[in-house]
C-alpha cells in the first residue's frame, strides 16, 4: 500500500493533494494542518469529488495528529507563510525555518523511511535545513523549486512558439529565487528542435526574464503566492517517486561535488524514482552557464547562513 502525507492544507498543500487524488498516485493521502478543521474540511470536500472525477484513493484530513501520517512513503512539506506582493522568498526564512524544522522532526518520528519533498520557501534553504535536521541520506530530501520553474519556462516558451506545452522541453536549474534561477535556453527544444534555432535572442531573453519572475508576477496578481502550478509540481515529483518513473526532473538536492558544489542544496537535473534522488545528471554547462550557477549558489549559501544567525541550525 502506498501512502503520501501532505503537511499544510493551504492553497499549495490542498492543490497538491487534489492532483495526487485525481491522478490516483497513491492508495492513501493524508493531509495535515495546524489549523483546526481545515484539513478535515478540505479532505471531505475532495472526497465528495470522487464519484465525479472517478478516483478511489483514500483521503484523510487531520489537525496536527502526526500518528495519522505513520509509515508514509513520501511526505510533502508545504507548511509556512507564503509571500505577499513585493516580498522575496528569502524574507520568509525567519518564520518558516522554525516551522519546517519542527515538521521535519515530527514526520521522522512516524515515518523514518519517508522521502521528503520540500515546498516551503525559501525553498533551497528549507531543503538544506530538512537535510541537516533529519540527518536522512541525501537521496531522501528533494526540494520542488526547479520542477515548478521549469513548468513556467515551458509555459512561456510554448506561448512564444505558439506551441502545445507538452511538446516543449526546458530545464531551469540553480536556486528558486527571482535572481537565482537559470532557465537553460541552450537545452530547450520544441519537438526535438533547439528553440535557439526558432526564436530570436530578444524573444528568448524575454522568456527567460518572465520565467525568473514567474512567481512574483502571480504574487502581485493574486495578493499571495501561486498554488496551482506549485501544487501540481510537487505532485509530479511525488508521482515519479511512488511509481518509480525515473523522470529527469530539475529539483533541489544536496550536491557533493556535482556541478562543482559542496554542502548546498540547489536545483539540478535529477533522475527521480522509488529511491528519491537516483542520479544527478551532468548537463556539461558552458562557461557562461557555469558562471551563473556559481553566482546562484553563492546567493543560496548566503541565505543558508541565516539559519546559523537565527540559531535554527
Ligand atoms: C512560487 C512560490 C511557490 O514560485 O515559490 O510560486
Amino acid at each position: 500500500m502506498s501512502k503520501v502525507t501532505v503537511v499544510g492544507a493551504g492553497n499549495v498543500g490542498a492543490t497538491c493533494t487534489n492532483v495526487l487524488l485525481f491522478n490516483e498516485v497513491a492508495d492513501q493521502v493524508v493531509m495535515l494542518d495546524v489549523k483546526e478543521g481545515l484539513s478535515e474540511g478540505k479532505a471531505l470536500d475532495m472526497l465528495q469529488t470522487a464519484s465525479l472525477l472517478g478516483f478511489d484513493s483514500k483521503i484523510v484530513g487531520c489537525t496536527n495528529d502526526y500518528a495519522q501520517t505513520a509509515d508514509s512513503d513520501v511526505v510533502v512539506i508545504t507548511s509556512g507563510i507564503p509571500r505577499k506582493p513585493g516580498m522575496t522568498r528569502e524574507e520568509l526564512i525567519g518564520v518558516n525555518a522554525g516551522i519546517v524544522k519542527s515538521v521535519a522532526e515530527n514526520i521522522l518520528k512516524f515515518s523514518p523511511k519517508a522521502i521528503i519533498v520540500v515546498v516551503s520557501n525559501p525553498m533551497d534553504t528549507m531543503t538544506y535545513l530538512a537535510l541537516k535536521t533529519t540527518g536522512l541520506p541525501k537521496n531522501k530530501i528533494i526540494g520542488m523549486g526547479g520542477t515548478l520553474d521549469s513548468s513556467r519556462f515551458k509555459c512561456y516558451l510554448s506561448k512564444a512558439l505558439n506551441a502545445n506545452p507538452t511538446e516543449v522541453e526546458g530545464l531551469v536549474i540553480g536556486g528558486h529565487g527571482d535572481t537565482t534561477m537559470i532557465p537553460l535556453t541552450r537545452f530547450a527544444t520544441y519537438k526535438g528542435r533547439p528553440v535557439t534555432d526558432i526564436l530570436g535572442k530578444a524573444t528568448l531573453d524575454k522568456v527567460v526574464a518572465d520565467t525568473m519572475v514567474g512567481g512574483a508576477t502571480l504574487t502581485s496578481l493574486l495578493g499571495t503566492s501561486a498554488w496551482y502550478a506549485p501544487g501540481a509540481a510537487a505532485a509530479y515529483l511525488v508521482e515519479s517517486i511512488i511509481h518509480d518513473q525515473k523522470k529527469i526532473i530539475p529539483c533541489c538536492v544536496s550536491l557533493e561535488g556535482e556541478y562543482g558544489q559542496n554542502n548546498i542544496c540547489i536545483g539540478v537535473p535529477v533522475v527521480i524514482g522509488k529511491n528519491g534522488v537516483e542520479e544527478i545528471i551532468d548537463y556539461k554547462l558552458n562557461a557562461e552557464e557555469n558562471a551563473l550557477f556559481e553566482k546562484s549558489a553563492a546567493v543560496v549559501r548566503g541565505t543558508n547562513d541565516v539559519l546559523n544567525d537565527i540559531k535554527v541550525l
